[in-house]
């Protein structure tokens, strides 16, 4: 199946309970033959209100850092964890997590970016199999199976905390450096 079939099935998908409150399965968006592959958590209010990944304050943040490593937001792919916005804003469940995961597996599987960076703790723990918190994480490139991943903060996280925004423009660093060696 292509991406386009993917978001098609992930459009009618029922499969944990969080379908009975959005208004549009956020699936993702970007070129499928993308470089690099960000990977947040969850949909926002404003994200379910448009279909579309980090189209709020954080995107902002995400689009100036993407900036900086050199990359234009239309040429990386956007996706979430869950596709599917938690009411409130409520941190993403377990069995939501696991009812989900497989179209993002699928889509890195189609993508086959060089690099995935994940954006603040969920992100990072859910794709490195890992409990290890962002703050040590951070920064690092690391390899999980076929694919390099670069740990971050996430960018809404940094809105409010200067130390985090120097952290995350320092990591993006990192990652335009990546992309020019290879
Ligand atoms: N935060 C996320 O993690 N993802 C979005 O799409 C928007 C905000």
């Amino acid at each position: 199946m292509d991406l386009a079939g993917l978001a098609c099935e992930a459009g009618s998908c029922q499969a944990c309970p969080l379908w009975e409150s959005r208004t549009n399965v956020v699936f993702g968006v970007g070129p499928e033959d993308a470089r690099v592959m960000i990977v947040g958590e969850a949909p926002g209010k404003n994200e379910d209100l448009e279909g579309r990944p980090f189209v709020g304050a954080a995107g902002k943040n995400l689009d100036s850092l993407l900036g900086i490593a050199g990359l234009a937001r239309d040429e990386v792919y956007i996706a979430n964890v869950l596709k599917c916005r938690p009411p409130g804003n409520r941190d993403p469940r377990v069995e939501e997590i696991q009812a989900c995961a497989h179209f993002l597996h699928d889509q890195a599987k189609l993508i086959e970016p060089e690099v995935i960076v994940t954006l603040g703790n969920f992100a990072a723990r859910h794709i490195m199999k890992t409990d290890m918190g962002i703050t040590r994480l951070r920064g690092q490139v690391h390899q999980v199976g076929r694919f390099k991943v670069l740990p971050v903060y996430h960018p809404a996280a940094a809105l409010y905390d200067p130390s985090k925004q120097e952290a995350l423009e320092a990591d993006f660093r990192t990652l335009g450096a990546l992309l020019a060696a290879s």
